[in-house]
């Protein structure tokens, strides 16, 4: 079909017949919600109706052996201490189960990078504020050509009084692939523990959290793992388990168990949810190897070599340089729209990203970015696309902007 850039409509990759993404949209937003294959939502289906065939036999004899196995598997994909591994149900969950935890002092100080995704930022702020404790906001470039930009800033910020920084694997406005594995280390080698927010991690970088030794880490599995939406974890370090309680206080905290079994029963037994997003987790990690030969390292490393091409192809038809070095890039490219804040956010959604989708259909994030004074739009490579969809979306732009 011709559009209005006088081009073909670019077409998906073989690989997206695994997906069930609507034919008439152009997809490159994987990082806001991910997208899940068939074969997974499929497996979701037969727990879920094993589940109502007898809601009750299932929770009490099924459902604990089955998340056992989950956890045990993604324990594996992450080198994780599988007794620390926890399930929630996202990564704005994880992190508020951490912060509140913590017991505070008045003063105490708290790291997070103007780049954090808003939502936890706010959760930090809220946490703070109960405790009269402070946040120190790090300002951070979005452009910048060495990892020292990112890393001397936020060690600078350490005072006496630090006790935690949130950093991210890969930030949300900027998609800044952070040095977190030398964060990590050297905030803690100072004493300070580290919250590791890996909303966009599992799937997307590399990640041992055995060699990384984060006091927490919590990440998405429904983004990167195209899991079912809802399939979240914290990974609880050994020595944090006993200050850290579950989000939700339920049935395990009046009960009289080993240290281990508490912990597990807290955080396990938590009532009637629906545990079949989480069930899904070692499905997703099968289905997904199994469409290409050289498992998740060439998953990352082929979304990661078409987030650099769709760059390269969208500056220079902006006329922008890349903001960031190659190293710094995932599989999400975040572009300065120069020149366009307005200052606040639409609630009805930025007017460029509804024109995109509802003139071109083209589904990709735009948005202000109050803590740079810019708007950004972001694009996300899978393997459902090709380097003609971020080409078709260059032209647009071209032609619009
Ligand atoms: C860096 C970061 N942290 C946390 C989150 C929150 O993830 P969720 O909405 O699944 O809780 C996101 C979501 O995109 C994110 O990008």
């Amino acid at each position: 079909m011709e559009c209005g850039v006088g081009r073909l409509r670019p077409s998906r990759s073989e690989l997206a017949k695994y997906w069930s993404l609507d034919p008439e949209t152009i997809f490159l937003n994987h990082g806001s919600f991910g997208a899940t294959p068939i074969s997974v939502l499929e497996e979701q289906n037969q727990i879920r109706a094993e589940m109502e065939a007898d809601p009750v036999r299932f929770v009490e004899r099924k459902a604990f052996s089955l998340m056992v196995d989950a956890s045990n598997n993604l324990s594996e994909f992450l080198n994780a201490d599988p007794n620390g591994m926890t399930f929630c149900q996202n990564a704005t969950s994880g992190v508020n189960t951490v912060l509140r935890s913590l017991v505070l002092n008045p003063g105490d100080e708290i790291i997070v990078p103007n780049h954090s995704y808003q939502a936890c930022w706010n959760a930090v702020n809220f946490v703070a504020s109960r405790w009269s404790a402070k946040v120190v906001i790090v300002e951070l470039p979005f452009r910048c050509e060495t990892e020292e930009e990112i890393i001397e800033p936020l060690l600078e910020a350490i005072t006496p009084r630090t006790v935690l920084a949130m950093i991210d694997t890969v930030t949300s406005p900027t998609a800044l692939r952070m040095p977190f594995e030398r964060l990590v280390d050297e905030f803690q080698s100072r004493g300070v523990d580290v919250l590791l927010d890996a909303a966009h991690g599992p799937g997307l970088v590399s990640l041992d959290l055995s060699k990384l030794d984060a006091a927490w880490v919590t990440g998405n599995c429904h983004k990167w793992l195209c899991s079912p939406k809802g399939s979240a974890f914290l990974h609880i370090r050994e020595d944090k388990k006993e200050v850290t309680n579950p989000l939700s206080i339920s049935h395990g905290y009046n009960a009289d168990l080993p240290t281990e079994e508490k912990f597990r029963f807290e955080f396990d037994w938590q009532g009637t949810r629906d545990p079949s997003a989480i069930l899904s987790i070692p499905k997703s990690i099968e289905a997904l190897k199994s469409m290409v030969t050289g498992g998740f390292d060439e998953i990352m490393q082929r979304n990661n070599s078409l987030a650099l091409k769709a760059r390269d192809v969208l500056c220079e038809t902006l006329g922008t340089e890349p903001p960031t070095p190659n190293s710094m890039v995932s599989a999400m490219a975040t572009i300065d729209l120069l020149g366009t804040y307005t200052g606040t956010a639409d609630i009805m959604g930025d007017p460029l990203h509804n024109r995109l989708l509802d003139e071109w259909g083209i589904q990709v994030p735009v948005f202000p970015w109050p803590h740079h004074q810019m708007r950004y739009f972001r694009i996300s490579t899978y393997l459902y696309n090709t380097i003609e969809e971020y080409e078709y979306l260059a032209n647009v732009l071209k032609e619009i902007l």
